[in-house]
Order: C-alpha cells, then sequence, then structure tokens
C-alpha cells in the first residue's frame, strides 16, 4: 500500500533509517506492532538492534495495569540522555497509554523528548505524524477516541512466517468496572467476514499454518455487522481454508458463550482444544460489583456443558485477587471455584486501581498485605493442579507446532501442543514451522518435555 498524502517523498522517509517498537501488554498490542513495522519498513525503515543506533523508537503501551504504565515511564526517562546526544532521534508513544487524555498530559509535561503520541485507533496515520514532526520540529499528538476504523489495507510485519494474529474485531461494549479497555479502544466494531476469510486465504498461500484470531471479546463477533454472522459461524468457515491447520482465538467472555460456538469448536477439526474464559472471581457480590453478568454457578454450569461436548478440552482463565470489597468468603470462593474447574493454567493478576474506571471510586479498596497473601494462596492452589493435569501427558505422543529455540540451549526447541500447552525437546532449527510428534518424558508446572518420535 502507498499511503495517499500531500507531501510527495512520505514513503520514502524511512530510507537509511532504522526503528524500535517496544510493546508491551496483551496480543492485540502485539499485533498492532506489526502492522506498525510493517508500516514502517514501507516507509523505508529497517529494524535496529538497539536503541542507540535507532532513529525512531515507538512505545507501543499498555494501560491495564499500573505496572506497565510505571514501566513505560521509566523507559522513557532513561531515553533523555540518548536524545540529548542524538537531537534527530524521534520518539514516538502510542497504545493505551496515549488514548488517556491524563497519561497524554503527564508525558508532555515530564517527558517534553516524546516527539509524537498516537493512539490505538489511528495506526494507520502514522507516516503523516512522523513526516509532520520532521518538517515542523514540533511535538505530534494525534488519537481518536472512537474504536478503531477499520481500515483493511494495513498489512503486518508478522514475527513468524508460520503462525499469524488476525484481529477480527476491536473494541468492547462490556465496562468491566476494573477495567480500562472500553475507555481506551473504544466501542465493539466487528471487521466484515469477506475480509477476515481473505486474509486467512492469503495467509494460508504464504504458507502460514496456524491463526489465531484476536478480540476483546470474540464471543460477540458480529454483532453490528448488517447481515447477521456468528462467531460460531466464522470458525466453521475458517476451518474450510486449505492449509491452515490450527486455529486458536482468545478472549472469550463467559457471559456470551453460546452453544454454537461449543458445538463449532467441538466440530471442527482445525479449532484447538483449547478455551482461555476468564471468570476473574468465584464470588457472586464480586461479579456482580464487576459488572461480569454471570454467577459462580452459571460459569461452572458452562465449564460442565464444556467439558461435556469436549472432553479433552485445556481451559485457562484470568483471576484478580483483591478487587474492592472482596472478604476471605470471597476469596475462598475463588479458591473454590478453581478447585472445581482444575484449570490448566491461569493469568491471576492484583487488582490494580485505574483512575477513571467505576471500581477505583469504590471505598473498600483491599489492603497490599492481604492482597499479596492471598494472591499466594491462590498460586498454592492453582500449580499443584497445573502440574496433576500435564503429569497425565506423561507417556503421550503429542502433535506439536516448533516455534522457536531455546534461548539457552540452541539444540533444545520449543513448540505448543493443541491444548496449548508448551513442549520443550531436542531437535533441529530447521524443524521451525513444521509439526513434529513428541513424546513426553517429563513435566512441570508450566512446560512438558520429550522427545521427537
Ligand atoms: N487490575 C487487575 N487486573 C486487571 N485486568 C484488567 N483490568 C485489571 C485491573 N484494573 C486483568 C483481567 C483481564 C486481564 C486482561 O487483565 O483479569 O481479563
Ligand atoms: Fe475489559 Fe471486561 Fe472488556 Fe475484557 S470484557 S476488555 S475485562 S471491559
Amino acid at each position: 500500500m502507498k499511503f495517499e498524502n500531500k507531501f510527495e517523498n512520505i514513503n520514502d522517509i524511512g530510507k537509511g533509517k532504522k526503528y524500535m517498537i517496544f510493546t508491551y501488554g496483551c496480543q492485540m498490542n502485539e499485533h498492532d506492532s506489526e502492522e506498525i513495522a510493517w508500516i514502517l519498513e514501507n516507509m523505508g525503515y529497517s529494524p535496529a538492534i538497539n536503541k542507540e543506533e535507532s532513529n525512531l523508537i515507538i512505545f507501543n503501551t499498555c494501560s491495564v495495569r499500573e505496572n506497565a504504565d510505571l514501566k513505560v515511564y521509566g523507559q522513557l526517562g532513561a531515553l533523555k540522555a540518548l536524545k540529548r546526544e542524538k537531537p534527530d532521534l524521534t520518539i514516538a508513544v502510542c497504545g493505551c497509554m496515549s488514548q488517556q487524555e491524563s497519561v497524554r498530559n503527564f508525558i508532555m509535561d515530564k517527558f517534553k523528548h516524546v516527539d509524537i503520541i498516537f493512539g490505538t485507533n489511528n495506526i494507520h496515520k502514522l507516516p503523516q505524524l512522523i513526516n509532520n514532526h520532521l518538517q515542523t520540529g514540533e511535538t505530534v499528538v494525534d488519537i481518536v477516541e472512537e474504536s478503531r476504523e477499520i481500515v483493511e489495507s494495513i498489512d503486518s510485519h508478522r514475527k513468524y512466517d508460520f503462525k499469524a494474529f488476525v484481529n477480527i474485531m476491536y473494541g468492547c461494549n462490556n465496562f468491566c468496572t476494573y477495567c480500562i479497555v472500553p475507555y481506551t479502544r473504544g466501542r465493539e466494531k466487528s471487521r466484515k467476514p469477506e475480509s477476515i476469510l481473505k486474509e486467512i486465504e492469503t495467509l494460508a498461500e504464504k504458507g502460514y499454518k496456524e491463526i489465531t484470531l484476536l478480540g476483546q471479546n470474540v464471543n460477540s463477533y458480529g454483532k453490528n455487522l448488517k447481515n447477521p454472522y456468528t462467531f460460531a459461524q466464522l470458525l466453521r468457515d475458517i476451518n474450510k481454508i486449505e492449509g491452515i491447520e490450527r486455529i486458536r482465538f482468545m478472549t472469550s467472555h463467559p457471559k456470551d458463550l453460546s452453544d454454537e460456538l461449543i458445538y463449532a469448536m467441538r466440530d471442527c477439526d482445525k479449532v484447538c482444544k483449547h478455551l482461555h474464559l476468564p471468570v476473574q472471581s468465584g464470588s457472586d457480590k464480586i461479579l456482580k460489583n464487576m459488572n461480569r453478568k454471570y454467577t459462580k454457578e452459571n460459569y461452572l454450569e458452562l465449564v460442565k456443558k464444556i467439558k461435556t461436548e469436549i472432553p479433552d478440552i485445556a481451559l485457562t482463565t484470568d483471576i484478580i485477587v483483591g478487587f474492592p470489597g472482596e472478604t476471605e468468603e470471597d476469596f475462598e470462593e475463588t479458591l473454590d471455584l478453581v478447585k472445581k474447574v482444575r484449570y490448566d493454567s491461569a493469568y491471576t493478576f492484583l487488582y490494580s486501581k485505574r483512575e477513571g474506571t467505576i471500581a477505583a471510586k469504590q471505598e473498600e479498596q483491599v489492603p497490599e498485605d492481604i492482597k499479596h497473601k492471598r494472591f499466594q494462596r491462590l498460586l498454592d492452589t492453582l500449580y499443584p493442579i497445573s502440574y496433576e493435569i500435564n503429569s497425565s501427558y506423561i507417556g503421550q505422543t503429542v502433535k506439536v507446532l516448533v516455534e522457536d529455540i531455546s534461548k539457552n540451549d540452541e539444540t533444545v526447541l520449543s513448540g505448543r501442543t493443541d491444548s496449548s500447552k508448551l513442549v520443550h525437546f531436542k531437535g533441529n532449527k530447521e524443524l521451525i514451522g513444521t509439526f513434529v510428534d513428541v513424546k513426553i518424558t517429563n513435566v512441570k508446572t508450566f512446560t512438558l518435555e520429550g522427545h521427537i518420535v
């Protein structure tokens, strides 16, 4: 794609220049960074190996928890010296932090060496924004509040050439009371099925084998489309695409997980038997205050239905500890739910107060020491279950898509099972991007180990 604009040489701005992107947060951000990389490489930029040789450094930020913000502030602060040495270095901040006015103002006030601030919804305008900054020397701020304009012509410079993220929708309508995402990513907007299918067909032609469909709540995909079309239909249509061998997706909100989707997962041989189903808490009172719109019982019933239809399903979840007003009894409900569901693994979070959300106004914040103690008890409940589930793999031969070589040992490869378990085994790096059969001989809490058979 060539970018239309009033400047003649905008597509050459990056010739001979180097860029680096630092990405924080979720897969959506990772994929946004792949799109940004593609745009920059179309402008002539090439990847840098360190900050010192970079002409452009972009921070694609996350705001879900406070720690993520703090890390970016630390990184920005550390760049002040480099910018002084190299005044023509361009520093840009994008992603969820940029979408919040108070954060933008803070960055502009405290980090005057930041040159460009853009949002999650206008990535396609980046060439123009870089050009504006380079022409004027001014700080350029460009934010679009509403959820992302669907610009179908942006491609991605994907990290892997055998597995790819594909956005199917942008934004979120759920307003869970702790969550900043609906404020940073705007309202839910689905891409048209035709363009999603076309993108995946093109990926398949290029040799991609696995795709991960991305959306804040993929289960409500299609609700705003003119012609009725559901996420379950989308899965069935993608399942027919030749060349694609694995289909993954995230994230699913339990309130919108339909029987139709469970049946599609059961019937489609390419859809991986793994479901990430964030529960957040096991207490009905907390779930209500989180605005999750289901009870513990609803969730357990849903899990039962899923396990009945797809007995070998791997279940993972997100859990927040220390939401305002969480009592010892509420927390014990969470532990009880974890024991009943028996998750393969879980992402666990200490509740983090996010300004602008409803929960931030709640007075009964849980003291930090109590939050930390509960967090440890939660891990002590989750880990033995993960280990037990992993132990059941010993002696089994599993199909693994080889993804990487180990950072510590070049002779060790890693890849994932259909159930999304990370597996380590000896092998040649030429196997990356192919499927191999691995016999599992040893397991840990988070990984499996074995040898190719
Ligand atoms: N504090 C802690 N965890 C949070 N999450 C979202 N907002 C917060 C917050 N304010 C967690 C939820 C969500 C995951 C992506 O991040 O568990 O599912
Ligand atoms: Fe945040 Fe809830 Fe939307 Fe997920 S579903 S992005 S937790 S508001």
